[in-house]
């Protein structure tokens, strides 16, 4: 029966120009992507409508049409949209399902090996591990990532991710996987870009659904193949999808001039230390006026504020609201705490150039803004002259450092 509903579904995209191959995708017995319920909770909260469990499941469904399962992916042929270089379905399939390895001895399931338990099946940054990690494991669903080389919230790059994996995120929970093959670390790139545009397309279809859908109305209808509202809903589909595709496509690498001729003397540091003071840069506001990071604290990044900012929900008051959240599979929210710069350890990487990219740009995400519209290019690297001596000040010395600011955050 199961069995049957699937290939309705499979023939339905077939007709309307998806062609997607279903037949071992969905087996009750498999693992299952989570439906992103915590987003279809605020959409409720900010006054959308709130979709039943018909309407819930009818969503998780239509995913499933397109990006298969958790042991199986598939990738949407939609005419129009494809993943150039993005999403290799081969490389998913390595990557993808339960811990094994191919008749060749290759290893398989490597996603669910090395990253489930922290990033969670789904990618939701919500794996059995997160919660008691901080920062907490990244959700890919937004499509954010912080530690990259292009500019805003532009997607990072392959290069970006791969460096990622090499090099894990130091200062965090976030290892690295340098032992892995080239092979293996490619994979696993392609697997959370495969799991970012689903959870991207995924947010974007609960946002229409809680804004369009009537009382017991689906969001595809498959008794209603030839309506023009089914229609209208698979050209969104498309639409949207192309549109995360494009996301992907079209970033844009911030370029890294040469640092200034100076660069290193102490006129340079000078310059970078009055700049970290200004009212123009903000620095020791959030940074504090001794760099330890014990500024502005109170702030919190946009996968929390998704679901407390936009809904009004104090993330210290209103325990109540909270917890009906992490019922759901929310996290606790926790502060985005700025960096203690006098420590050295800088979780995008440590070369100038990373440096360059993380003040230039911002760390997306993160209160931590771009200064790109402020400081010339060169100031930026003064301003980096002068970070990169903080750890080396008297006041970076252990005994100098006060006592409730010893710990490593
Ligand atoms: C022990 C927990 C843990 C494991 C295992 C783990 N991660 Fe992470 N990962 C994290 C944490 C924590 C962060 C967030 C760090 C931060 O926000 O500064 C993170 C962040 C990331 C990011 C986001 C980088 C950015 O620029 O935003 C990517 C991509 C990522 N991990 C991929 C993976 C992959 C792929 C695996 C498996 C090969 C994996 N992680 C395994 C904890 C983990
Ligand atoms: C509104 C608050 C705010 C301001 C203003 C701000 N920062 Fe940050 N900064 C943060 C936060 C929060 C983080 C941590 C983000 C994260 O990794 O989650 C951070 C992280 C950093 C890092 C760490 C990068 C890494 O790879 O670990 C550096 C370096 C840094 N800031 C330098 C600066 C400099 C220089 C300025 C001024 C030009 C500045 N910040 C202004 C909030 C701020």
């Amino acid at each position: 029966m199961y069995e049957s509903k699937t290939k309705r579904w499979s023939l339905l995209f077939f007709v309307l120009g998806i062609s997607i191959m279903m037949s071992s995708g969905c087996n009750t017995s498999e693992a299952p992507f989570l439906l992103n319920t915590v987003y279809v909770r605020a959409k409720k909260n900010e006054g959308l409508g709130e979709l039943n469990a018909a309407q819930q499941k009818n969503l998780a469904d239509t995913l499933n049409a397109i990006f298969g399962t958790p042991d199986t992916p598939e990738l949407p042929q939609i005419a129009g949209v494809d993943f150039p270089g993005l999403v290799d379905l081969e490389k998913l399939r390595v990557a993808a399902g339960p811990v094994g390895r191919n008749e060749s001895g290759r290893e398989l399931g490597l996603y669910r090996k090395h990253c489930v338990h922290c990033h969670g099946i789904t990618g939701d940054g919500a794996g059995p591990t997160a919660s008691f990690l901080n920062p907490y494991p990244r959700d890919y669903r937004r499509g954010t990532f912080k530690f990259k080389s292009t500019k805003g919230t532009d997607r990072p790059t392959h290069e970006d991710l791969s460096r990622i994996l090499v090099q894990g995120i130091p200062g965090t929970a976030m290892p690295s996987f340098r032992i892995l093959d080239e092979g293996e670390l490619d994979s696993l790139v392609h697997y959370v870009r495969y799991l970012g545009i689903r959870g991207e397309l995924e947010r974007r279809l609960i946002e229409t659904a809680a804004d369009e859908l009537e009382d017991e109305e689906l969001f595809l209808d498959l008794d209603q193949p030839g309506s023009g509202i089914f229609q209208e809903r698979v050209s969104l589909i498309k639409e949207e999808l192309a549109a995360i595709v494009d996301s992907w496509t079209e970033t844009q690498v911030t370029e890294v001039p040469p640092p200034p001729v100076d660069w290193g003397s102490d006129a340079s540091i000078a310059t970078g230390k009055k700049w970290f003071f200004s009212s123009t840069t903000n620095c020791s506001k959030c940074h504090g006026d001794t760099a330890l990071g014990d500024g502005q604290t109170n702030d919190y990044d946009e996968w929390t504020k998704d679901w407390t900012l936009k809904v009004n929900v104090n993330p210290l008051e209103d325990l109540e609201k909270i917890r009906e959240y992490e019922r759901l599979g929310a996290l606790h929210p926790r502060n985005a705490r700025p960096r203690n710069l006098r420590q050295g350890i800088y979780r995008g990487g440590r070369r100038p150039i990373d440096l360059y990219w993380r003040i230039k740009q911002g760390i997306a995400g993160t209160p931590m803004p771009a200064a790109s519209s402020q400081l010339s290019d060169d100031d930026i690297w003064h301003v980096i002259d002068y970070v990169m001596t903080l750890p080396y000040d008297a006041l970076s010395k252990p005994q100098n450092v006060p006592e409730n600011q010893r710990e490593i955050r």
